[in-house]
């Protein structure tokens, strides 16, 4: 009998070891831990969007002096579209058409690192780094289309006359003109808290 008792508690402490393991280990890591990548990759495809497509809209029903006009003063709400409280997003460059568009010291690094990468022919790809623990950075590089080329390409071949004009009204220290397709021209830099 001693010896059957014996043998119980044996078993209980058994289970009750591998019981309490279980439950230490994280149960469904997917269901806790946002996918911030996959959430960085849809925030700035579906941002580049809503961008681009009030752009083409505008530049084919009023031209693009037009959409310089309106891209100065929509271009920040538009890019706000999916951001919240917890959510933030920047577009940046190191040649930036708006003042307020300019990379802080770390961006900076970021496109410097982008722009060899892509004089290096290697391929560009999105990141994500956490630099204080409850916050989680997305970087991931803006690349030049051929539609982007009547506002940020060869001011003498690429831009016409009346949009040089209308950008440099509106943006008397606009660096960001003398791109090729392909180039990096920015930055997505969201920020999760
Ligand atoms: C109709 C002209 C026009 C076209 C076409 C255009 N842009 Fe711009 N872009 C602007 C203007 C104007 C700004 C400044 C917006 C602001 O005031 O925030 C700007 C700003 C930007 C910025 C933010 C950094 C900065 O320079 O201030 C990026 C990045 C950018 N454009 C990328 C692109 C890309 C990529 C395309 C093509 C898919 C494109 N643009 C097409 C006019 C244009």
């Amino acid at each position: 009998m001693r010896n059957l008792i014996y043998h119980i508690s044996i078993l209980a402490m058994i289970s009750m070891i591998l019981g309490c393991k279980s439950t230490t280990q994280p149960e469904n890591v997917a269901d806790v831990v946002p996918d911030y990548m996959a959430m960085g990759d849809s925030i700035s495809k579906k941002t580049f969007e809503a961008l681009s497509e009030a752009l083409k809209a505008k530049i084919a029903a009023e031209g693009f002096p037009a959409a310089i006009s309106y891209c100065n003063t929509e271009a920040k709400t538009l890019t706000d579209t999916y951001a919240s409280g917890s959510i933030t997003i920047k577009r940046t460059s190191l040649k930036p058409r708006n003042p307020s568009n300019e990379p802080d010291e770390m961006e900076k690094k970021i496109l410097e690192n982008y722009q060899s990468a892509k004089e290096n022919g290697d391929t560009l790809t999105p990141f994500l780094k956490t630099y204080v623990s409850e916050y989680t950075h997305y970087f991931k590089p803006i690349l030049l289309q051929p539609m982007c080329m009547g506002c940020h390409g060869d001011p003498q071949k690429d831009i016409a006359t009346e949009t040089l004009k209308a950008i440099k009204e509106k943006y008397p220290n606009d660096k960001a003109t003398g791109y090729k397709t392909g180039d990096v021209r920015g930055l997505w830099h969201i920020t999760f808290k």
